[in-house]
């Protein structure tokens, strides 16, 4: 009987946190969600005197600068993730040598990835 409520609990918890390890539900912020990810995996080398930047011009230090993109353009489309340069890289669907982050093996984490999307999908706000 213990057991049994025991294993009660452990389920009902299961069910109460379904988001545990889970993408983000609601709305993805840039600040607390998107910057984070940038900044640990991407920033060392989008920003002044990276090799992503000198070669690209694409500057992640603030969400102005990442918007603006590439020398040749934005990489961001609000609400069309699928589209846009910055997921198309890191999904490396553009070509595989110029997979994001460069040189990274295995690529970025399928949990990260999906933040990224779900907030261009929602107009990659500034929020
Ligand atoms: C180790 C350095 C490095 C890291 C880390 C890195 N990049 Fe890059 N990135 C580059 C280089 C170099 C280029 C230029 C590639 C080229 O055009 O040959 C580039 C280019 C890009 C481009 C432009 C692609 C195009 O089609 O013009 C995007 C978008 C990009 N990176 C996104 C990211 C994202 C997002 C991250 C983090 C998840 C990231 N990069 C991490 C080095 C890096």
């Amino acid at each position: 009987m213990k057991n049994i409520t025991l294993l009660g609990s452990i389920l009902l918890a299961l069910l109460a946190f379904p988001a545990l390890g889970a993408p983000i539900k609601g709305e993805v912020s840039y600040k607390e969600n998107v910057f984070p990810i940038l900044h640990d995996y991407c920033l060392s080398c989008h920003q002044p005197g990276g090799k992503g930047y000198e070669k690209s011009g694409l500057d992640m230090r603030t969400y102005q600068s990442l918007m603006k993109g590439t020398k040749f353009g934005s990489v961001i489309k609000p609400g069309d993730s699928f589209t846009s340069i910055i997921i198309q890289v890191i999904e490396g669907r553009v070509h595989p040598s110029i997979k994001m982050p460069f040189g990274m093996s295995g690529g970025l984490a399928k949990d990260k990835i999906e933040i990224l999307k779900k907030w261009v999908d929602q107009g990659a706000k500034n929020n």
